[in-house]
């Protein structure tokens, strides 16, 4: 375990780091925010965003919660994903998800967690929607890593939902939206590779917000 007060000598170790590699890092850091990608991952600590992707700060915003979820009545994720279009102007939306999700796994249990349960029920209704399918799956292990997947799809379709992405990409082509999984075994990155302009004409066809 890292003592409390040694977090603060690795900052200064880190500062010491970022300036050798470029001597104005701080200075740039500070008077300009223009990220190219929004993320939208989990909370767990294994899988820490910026470090996946290779990115430096400054180029990912990060919005991470419990088993990535992107529920329209979160004031939150939708703030964020509202801000990241409409004023940063993100290229790419990314929900990542991974595989040994300890919240997918905890909507896949038969089990009262109190405040969770109004939140794990968005996974539950991911479930349902794709009963027949996961149902399918006998083994327990693979169902779990089918569900951590079409969970990624179905809150990367969420985003899609929403009337800024929507009207973002009718006015600019962007932003794209993607769906990946994190690998704790492998820290490989998959992309589940998610057809957004087909998606967007699916979703469209009832979650139109383009007009008026
Ligand atoms: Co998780």
């Amino acid at each position: 375990m890292t003592p409390y007060k040694q977090l603060f000598e690795n900052n200064k170790t880190w500062i010491a780091s970022m300036k050798a590699k470029d001597a104005d890092f701080f200075e740039k850091l500070a008077t300009d925010h223009t990220p190219e990608y929004l993320y939208i991952g989990c909370s767990d600590s294994r899988v820490p965003a910026n470090e996946i992707m290779g990115l430096d700060p400054g180029e990912v915003f990060v919005h991470r919660n419990i088993a990535n979820v992107v529920a329209n009545n979160d004031l939150n994720v939708m703030a964020v994903i509202e801000y990241a279009v409409a004023h940063l102007g993100v290229q790419h939306i990314v929900v990542c998800g991974h595989y040994n999700c300890g919240g997918v796994k905890a909507a896949m249990q038969p089990k009262d967690m109190g405040i969770m349960n109004p939140w794990l029920r968005n996974i539950r209704d991911v479930y349902r929607l794709h009963q027949a399918e996961l149902d399918g799956i006998k083994n327990e292990h693979d169902r779990y890593n089918k569900l951590v997947e079409l969970n990624v799809q179905e809150q990367a379709i969420n985003v899609i939902k929403t009337a800024v992405v929507q009207k973002s990409y009718l006015e600019k082509k962007f932003p794209l939206v993607h769906g990946w999984v994190f690998s704790l075994e492998t820290g490989e990155l998959i992309d589940l590779e998610i057809n957004f302009t087909e998606k967007l004409k699916d979703i469209q066809k009832i979650y139109n917000l383009t007009g008026g």
